[in-house]
C-alpha cells in the first residue's frame, strides 16, 4: 500500500519505517530541508537502536524515501498519517498549529479519497478540528472531495520503539467509518498476528486512550515515589515495599521503580495537557495534578540529599553525573531529572563532570561550552577527582561497577543512587556510603 508520512521526527520516522520493512510504499515528509538531507544522505536525526539499519535497507529496497515536497506527499499515500509535533502552549495545552497546518496542505493538494492518520499523541477532539480543516480548505478551492480522518495513538516507547511497533500489544484505531476500519485493519494486519490486538473504537475514546495509558503509567511512577519519601521518613526500605506490592498481579511489577522522577517528551508533557483539557470543559482534576506536583519535587530529592550530605555547602566541589538521557537508550534529555540537577549544582556553585553512553553530544547542544560542566568520554573518568558520584539514568553499563575505582577516584566516598541500580551493600563493603531514594542511608 502507499503510505505518507508527514513529520520525520521520532514517531514518524518509526511508524514510516516499520511500515516499509512490512512491504509497503512509504514516503516521508518534513519540513526540514535539512533533516530530509540528511536523511536522503543515510544518515539519521536521531538515536534509536536498529533505526539506522532498518533505514538503510528499506531506502536500498526502493521502498522508503524522503521529501520535503508536500504536494508529492498527498498524491503518493492513500494513507496520509500525521506525526509532526504538538509542542506545549504555555499553559501545558497541545498546540495544534502543525498538525492543521498539514492537515490544510492534504486538503489543498489531494485530488481523490485520502486517510488522514492521526498519529501524533493530540487532545480529544483533535480528528474533529483536523476535519474541520480539511473541509474548509476543500471548500475554498471549491473541492468536493471524500476523506476521513482516523485516530490510531501510537504507544512507543523510546529505546524499544522498533520493537514495539513490529510487535505490539495494541492497535488502537479510532474511526466511525467501517469501510475505514477495513483499510487500517488491512494496513496493520502484519503487526496484527497470533491473536487479535486491533481495538476499533470511535475517535474521542481512542485519543483520549493514548492519555490514559501515559497518566496511568505517570501515576505509577508519582505513587511509588510518594512512597518513597514515606519509607525514609518511617525508617522503611522502599524496594522491599516495591517487591512487597508487585507480587499482587493486581499492582505488577512493571512502573513502580522509585527514582529521581519521570522525564521525557510523553510523561510530562501529557499529564498537564490531559489536566488542562479536563479544566478548559469545566473539570478540575486532582489526582493528575498530584502526579506532576510529586514528579517536580521529585526531580530535586537528590540535590536535597547531596545538600544535606555536605552541610549546605556545595561551593567549589565537583559533582560526577552518571546519566544525562532521561532514560536508558536513548539521547533524549527531554524534561530529564539530570538538567534539574545540574542545574541546582550549578546554582550552589559547585560543577559537573558527567558521562552518559550517548547523550554527551545532546547536553553539549543544550548547555553549550561552560567552566563548570565537563563531559567525558567514559563513567570512571567523569568520577575522577569528584567530591561524589550521582547516578541519574538507569542505563544497565552503570548497574555492576567497579567500587573500589570508584573510592580511589572520589574524594569522598559516596554514591548518590537515583535509581537504586547498584547494590548497596558491595559499596559499603569497599568503604563508600551508599544514599538511594527511599532507603536509610
Ligand atoms: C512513554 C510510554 O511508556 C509509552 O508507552 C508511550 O508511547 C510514550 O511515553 C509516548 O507517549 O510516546 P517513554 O517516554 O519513551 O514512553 O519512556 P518510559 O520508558 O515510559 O519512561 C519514562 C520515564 O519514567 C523515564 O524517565 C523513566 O526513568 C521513568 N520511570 C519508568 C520510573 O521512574 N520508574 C519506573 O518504574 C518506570
Amino acid at each position: 500500500m502507499d503510505v505518507t508520512i508527514f513529520g520525520s521526527g521520532y514517531v514518524g520516522l518509526v511508524t514510516g519505517v516499520c511500515l516499509a520493512e512490512v512491504g509497503n510504499n512509504v514516503l516521508c515528509v518534513d519540513v526540514d530541508p535539512g533533516k530530509i538531507e540528511l536523511l536522503n544522505s543515510g544518515g539519521v536525526p536521531i538515536y534509536e537502536p536498529g533505526l539506522e539499519e532498518m533505514i538503510h535497507r528499506n531506502r536500498e529496497a526502493g521502498r522508503l524515501s524522503f521529501t520535503t515536497d508536500a504536494e508529492a506527499g498527498v498524491k503518493h499515500g492513500l494513507f496520509q498519517f500525521i506525526a509532526v509535533g504538538t509542542p506545549p502552549d504555555e499553559d501545558g495545552s497541545a498546540d495544534l498549529r502543525y498538525v492543521l497546518a498539514v492537515a490544510r496542505s492534504i486538503a489543498e493538494h489531494m485530488d481523490s479519497y485520502r486517510i488522514l492518520v492521526d498519529k501524533s499523541t493530540v487532545p480529544v477532539g483533535t480528528a474533529d478540528k483536523v476535519a474541520n480543516q480539511v473541509r474548509e480548505s476543500l471548500s475554498e478551492r471549491g473541492a468536493d472531495l471524500e476523506f476521513d480522518v482516523v485516530s490510531n495513538p501510537e504507544f512507543l516507547k523510546e529505546g524499544a520503539a522498533i520493537e514495539d511497533f513490529m510487535r505490539p500489544d495494541r492497535i488502537v484505531v479510532g474511526t466511525d467509518n467501517p469501510r475505514t476500519a477495513e483499510l487500517l485493519r488491512a494496513l496493520y494486519a502484519p503487526f496484527n498476528r497470533s491473536h487479535d490486538r486491533l481495538m476499533l473504537m470511535d475517535v474521542r475514546s481512542a485519543e483520549l486512550t493514548k492519555y490514559a495509558a501515559n497518566a496511568m503509567l505517570a501515576t505509577k511512577i508519582s505513587f511509588m515515589n510518594e512512597l518513597s519519601n514515606i519509607a525514609e521518613a518511617v525508617g522503611a526500605d522502599i524496594e522491599k515495599v516495591r517487591v512487597g506490592i508487585g507480587s499482587d498481579p493486581r499492582i505488577g511489577y512493571q512502573f513502580i521503580y522509585p527514582g529521581c522522577g519521570y522525564g521525557g517528551s510523553c510523561f510530562p508533557k501529557d499529564v498537564r495537557a490531559l489536566e488542562q483539557t479536563a479544566r478548559s470543559l469545566g473539570y478540575e482534576p486532582q489526582l493528575l495534578h498530584a502526579v506532576e506536583a510529586v514528579n517536580f519535587r521529585q526531580k530535586a530529592v537528590l540535590f536535597d540529599k547531596i545538600q544535606t550530605w555536605f552541610d549546605g555547602d556545595l561551593s567549589g566541589r565537583a559533582f560526577a553525573l552518571w546519566g544525562l538521557s532521561f532514560k536508558p537508550n536513548t539521547d533524549d534529555m527531554r524534561e530529564a531529572s539530570s538538567r534539574v540537577l545540574m542545574e541546582q549544582l550549578w546554582d550552589a556553585g559547585a560543577s559537573v563532570q558527567a558521562f552518559d553512553p550517548v547523550a554527551t553530544e545532546e547536553a553539549r547542544r543544550i548547555y553549550g561550552e561552560r567552566p563548570d560542566l565537563t563531559l567525558t568520554t567514559d563513567a570512571m573518568s567523569a568520577a575522577e577527582g569528584a567530591d561524589a558520584l550521582v547516578i541519574l539514568t538507569e542505563w544497565s553499563e552503570f548497574r555492576s561497577p567497579n567500587f573500589d575505582a570508584i573510592r580511589s577516584a572520589l574524594k569522598s566516598p559516596v554514591i548518590f543512587d537515583g535509581r537504586n541500580i547498584v547494590d548497596g551493600e558491595l559499596a559499603r563493603a569497599v568503604g563508600l556510603s551508599y544514599v538511594s531514594i527511599g532507603r536509610a542511608p
